[in-house]
């Protein structure tokens, strides 16, 4: 059993103060970092890629979680295991070839990792789900930090699960958008491990704490799942 996994999203970053927030990362209880690359064209919004991802690089000492929120994302899988990747997430809704798209992202040595928004049912994953390692059930639209969570994705968590556990997948289960604490416990119960959040870290007066209380609700949870004392 592994402990549930706290990712803070960085789009939710003070851009001014990037030195100040990579410290605070650095010393959290975090094990990943959410990293939001958005294009403009499959969402309606452009966030940061290259250069900002550098300094993440040089000073972040988690793992870095890339969501790609972008068109064609196979022309950029290299450039973020350039960029230290540990984890790629592309979306399904912007792949045609996704099934090839996860093969690639394996053999560049990172976490395949498929995303689907709020609208794609988690049947589609039916046929790929044996070459995953993440899938990533978006509870907001995507584009934007600081949406209301959709309460709808307990229930796609529940049926992510049964079908990984049919299937034999090791694929993790992350839960991403709108995030807080009053969530966490039921998301870990419906089978999620791994909760990015962004507002609900970065918008509280301590930070550290808010992903300390986090972790702790989570690990309680799933330690009571697994009737471990
Ligand atoms: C939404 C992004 C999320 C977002 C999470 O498009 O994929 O990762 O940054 O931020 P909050 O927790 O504020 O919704
Ligand atoms: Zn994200």
């Amino acid at each position: 059993m592994q402990n549930p996994i706290i990712a803070p999203s960085l789009l939710a970053a003070d851009f001014s103060q990037l030195q100040k927030e990579f410290a605070m990362i650095n010393e959290s209880q975090a094990e990943w970092l959410h990293l939001d690359v958005m294009d403009g064209v499959f969402v309606p919004n452009i966030s940061f890629f290259t250069p900002v991802l550098q300094a993440v690089q040089r000073y972040v000492k988690k793992k870095l979680d890339m969501h790609l929120m972008m068109v064609e994302p196979e022309k950029f899988i290299k450039r973020c295991f350039y960029l230290g990747a540990s984890s790629v997430t592309i979306h399904y809704e912007a792949c045609n070839h996704l099934h090839e798209n996860l093969y690639y992202i394996r053999r560049e040595g990172g976490r395949a990792g498929v995303a689907i928004n709020p609208h794609t049912p988690v049947d589609v994953l039916e046929d790929v789900i044996q070459m995953v390692d993440l899938v990533c059930v978006m509870s907001v639209n995507p584009g934007f930090g600081g949406q209301a969570f959709i309460e709808n994705t307990y229930h796609k968590v529940e049926r992510l699960k049964e079908m990984i556990l049919r299937k034999r997948s090791n694929a993790l289960i992350q839960v991403d958008g709108g995030v807080q604490l009053q969530h966490v416990r039921k998301l870990v119960e419906s089978g999620a491990d791994v909760l990015v959040a962004g507002t609900s870290v970065f918008g509280e007066e301590d930070p550290l704490h808010a992903i300390r209380q986090m972790r702790d609700v989570a690990i309680k949870a799933s330690l009571a799942m697994h009737n471990v004392r």
